[in-house]
């Protein structure tokens, strides 16, 4: 039987751990060959150290991509941060800080690799943004992290169309997990639970308390609709915002 997503190329961004690491697996397991990249280097990993805010870092490995692997169909910006306060605690520095990874980052992969993603003679390249549901509602205590993934949501629809219109084979998604249970989620919920958003006790049970479903989701469950998006099934999907979050933004 085909896989999904046989004989295409992907990159994907904070790759080391959580929702990063179960796209790239997932891809793999459909066929595609992929190129992950983080921050950390991980001893006997496959990871390539790369900052994904870096222009140097991100112009370096397209070039290493195109020349090893010879172009690329598939790029998922994954790499984020976040940084909890509330507002009067957010310096400039903690502020720049978030966009830069979470924004610039995105900016950046989608720029310099839009000649190489554009460089087919058949089928559309699929580009995946990974906001949040925090890109789509309002939390307190994490502006800088809300007003970035906001960014990336927008960015994410203005390329869709901005492609589209200059005839550009490329298509543009965003997905916005909910509360997935990553390193980034445990984090966040011991100041969620400081500011007194969260209960006292355990915390991952009552953040999947907050979701409609009754529990937080995993890393896989952002994976299969990253292979969704990335798969000629969603060749008629551009421009979309795919969200999963156990119904946590119905409410
Ligand atoms: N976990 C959740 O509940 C949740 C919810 C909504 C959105 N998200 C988003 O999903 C994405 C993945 O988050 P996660 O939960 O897996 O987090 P995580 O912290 O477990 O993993 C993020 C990875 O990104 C890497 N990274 C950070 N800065 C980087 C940089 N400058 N360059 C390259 N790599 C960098 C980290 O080293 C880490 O391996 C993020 O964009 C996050 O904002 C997560």
């Amino acid at each position: 039987m085909t896989k999904r997503l046989e004989n295409k190329i992907a990159l994907v961004t904070g790759a080391a751990q959580g929702i990063g690491a179960a796209i790239a697996h997932q891809f793999e397991e459909q066929g595609a060959t992929v190129w992950r990249t983080d921050l950390q280097q991980i001893p006997g990993e496959r990871t390539r150290q790369k900052d994904s805010a870096s222009e140097d870092d991100w112009k370096s490995l397209l070039a290493e991509i195109k020349e090893t692997s010879g172009g690329l169909d598939i790029l998922v910006n994954n790499a984020g941060i976040e940084l909890e306060c509330p507002l009067e605690e957010v310096t400039l520095d903690s502020w720049r800080k978030v966009m830069s990874v979470n924004v610039d980052g995105v900016f950046l992969g989608c720029k310099l690799a839009t000649d190489m993603l554009a460089d087919r003679k058949s089928g559309l390249a699929s580009v995946i943004n990974i906001s949040s549901v925090a890109g789509i509602i309002g939390f307190p205590f994490q502006p800088s992290y809300n007003t970035s993934k906001g960014a990336v949501r927008h960015l994410s629809k203005t390329l869709a169309i901005e492609w589209g219109a200059s005839k550009k084979p490329i298509r543009c998604n965003s997905i916005h997990p909910g509360c997935i249970d990553t390193q980034m989620l445990r984090e966040a919920s011991i100041k969620w639970q400081d500011h007194g958003l969260l209960p006292d006790g355990d915390r991952m049970a009552a953040m999947s308390g907050l979701c409609p479903l009754g529990t937080v989701g995993a890393p896989d469950d952002i994976a299969h609709g990253a292979v969704y998006l990335a798969s000629d099934e969603s060749r008629f999907v551009t421009g979309i915002e795919l969200i999963i979050d156990g119904g946590f933004v119905a409410q």
